[in-house]
């Protein structure tokens, strides 16, 4: 088996158990890990010291591209072997001891964490722990189902430690495109003109010396959770669909529309599925996730092209990629996420931008990461790097959620700001799109409320907005009330009150 996986011969020698692997780790050393929503991350390191964190007081900051698959990081964090983490995670232990305020965890940009690494913003990796597919003759090694940050932690990491990945077929060299930037103040332009650009290798740099340690695992990724479109999922779809198809009317969109970036989710993946319906073809996408979705709409015929930075897909679709990847082989690249997520990139691709809120103001304000302003969710992952710099910022979510609609998703103000009202174009729930582009805060407010807000939330706000609005402000709002939805929540578990309450004002 390693003959054809190693075929570097001084690394041969190397080949250790996770467990040594995993006793290499100091307490209080920094760790990059390749993975990236649960793609191409670490089956045999991390969970072996987890592990051997349940018997010994030892601790490191861990950093990785995005989520981790298996349990992973609720391993790590009731082991108490994390004192940082960073820059996403969905994962309810872990998020569990963040919230508790036992575990500290920086919410990054995902596009941002190596490029503060690479500018020393960040303490230096003591460790990097990738997986790949295989280690090539020159020592560099092919990686699996994701990139995320694997190349910088490479490039940066004192040691690095390689985790072989056997039930990853040796085809998927060259579906990969990694490509370091100069440091500043040599920098050049990302010259990536298309979905299908290629400007890189396709494997990553290794500096043999560094290695210490390779370790062979047969475990496949964690699968995504897919559900089944709902009723308020189909209507978002459908508002967007309708949208896209009065653009093309109007001559700002073709039907290949422009390049498609679209967040993880349920919600997301129902729009994606809508579009598979609609009259669009030659689509591509510049993501940084490929989903069911994107391979259902290639098989369709109607997507061209998909570049990302991860593929996580469902059991079904991750086994039908594995056994026909020949037929997806040259339709998609994963990138590194600093590329995947590039500002520069993005805007000059003109990418529309589909993310998921947890809610939103009658401004166009939105919060992806907060429940109430103080408990941490996932993380606002790639979602800025793409909104700020999007052709079209999109935001879906609910109107209303739990039984009896008792939270409204629309609100007077958010309780936490991830996307500011100047970085969303299109607010979708259920009941309607609200089209803001061109729109002053007023003019959004009315739009907002009408469209997108539940009916039975809609007196309310509007109430809400008349009565501020005769104080006047550009933006008007009533400080005393502006988090009443929430405080009610907090206090009777519904953000209805049964008469409106009268201002003071
Ligand atoms: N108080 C309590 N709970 C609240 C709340 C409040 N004020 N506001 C929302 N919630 C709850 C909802 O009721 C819902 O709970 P449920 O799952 O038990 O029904 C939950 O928060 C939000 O879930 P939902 O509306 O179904 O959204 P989602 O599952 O599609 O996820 C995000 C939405 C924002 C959490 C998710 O998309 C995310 O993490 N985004 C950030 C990262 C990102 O956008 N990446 C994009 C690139 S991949």
């Amino acid at each position: 088996m390693t003959d054809d996986r190693i075929l570097y011969q001084s690394y041969k020698d190397k080949i250790i158990s996770a467990q040594q692997a995993a006793s290499f780790f100091e307490d209080k050393m920094v760790v990059g890990s390749s993975g990236f929503t649960k793609a191409g991350d670490s089956k045999a390191v991390l969970p072996a010291f987890a592990k051997r964190a349940e018997k010994e007081s030892i601790g490191i900051t861990l950093i990785t591209g995005a989520s981790l698959g298996l349990t992973t990081d609720t391993d790590l964090a009731q082991n108490n072997a994390l004192y940082k983490r960073m820059p996403f995670q969905a994962d309810a232990g872990l998020r569990n001891k963040i919230n508790e305020g036992d575990i500290y965890f920086i919410d990054q940009h995902l596009s941002e964490t190596a490029e503060l690494l690479e500018n020393k913003h960040l303490p230096q990796l003591d460790f990097a722990v990738i997986e790949a597919t295989y280690i090539d003759e020159n020592g560099n090694i092919i990686p699996t189902t994701s990139v995320g940050n694997s190349a910088t932690f490479a490039k940066l990491a004192n040691k690095i430690i390689i985790e072989i990945n056997t039930s990853i077929p040796l085809k998927f060299k060259g579906i990969h495109d990694i490509f370091i930037q100069e440091n500043y103040p040599n920098r050049k332009p990302i010259n990536i003109t298309a979905s299908d650009t290629r400007i890189g290798e396709n494997f990553i740099i290794i500096d043999p010396e560094k290695v210490v340690g390779i370790v062979f695992t047969e475990l496949s990724d964690s699968f995504a959770q897919l559900s089944q479109p709902d009723a308020k999922t189909t209507a978002i779809a459908q508002h967007l669909v309708d949208f896209f198809e009065n653009e093309i009317k109007e001559k700002r969109l073709t039907t290949s529309l422009m390049p498609l970036q679209v967040g993880i989710g349920k919600v997301a993946n129902a729009v994606m599925s809508g579009l598979a319906k609609g009259n669009f073809k030659n689509l591509t996408m510049y993501s940084e996730v490929l989903q069911d979705s994107t391979f259902e709409l290639i098989d369709s015929g109607k997507m061209d092209f998909a570049s990302a930075s991860s593929i996580t897909v469902s059991e079904g679709c991750y086994k039908h990629l594995l056994d026909h990847f020949d037929d997806y082989k040259d339709k998609i690249i994963l990138r590194p996420q600093n590329i995947s997520n590039s500002a520069e990139v993005i805007r000059r691709l003109g990418i529309i931008a589909i993310n998921t809120a947890i809610e939103f103001d009658i401004y166009g304000n939105v919060n992806s990461t907060h429940i109430s302003g103080t408990k941490m969710m996932n993380g606002i992952g790639g979602s800025g790097d793409f909104a700020r710099n999007a052709y079209l910022s999109i935001f879906v979510s609910q109107s209303a959620s739990k039984e009896f609609n008792a939270i409204s998703h629309v609100l007077p103000m958010v309780s936490h700001v991830d996307h500011s009202e100047h970085d969303v174009d299109i607010l979708v729930t259920e009941q309607g799109l609200a089209d803001l582009r061109g729109l002053a805060p007023r003019e959004r407010a009315k739009l907002i409320i009408e469209k997108c807000a539940h009916p039975d939330y809609k007196e309310e706000l509007t109430d809400y907005f008349n009565r501020a609005s005769l104080h006047g402000g550009h933006t008007p709002h009533l400080l005393e009330e502006a988090f009443s939805f929430h405080t009610r929540f907090k206090n009777t578990s519904s953000m209805k009150q049964n008469a409106l309450v009268k201002s003071v004002y």
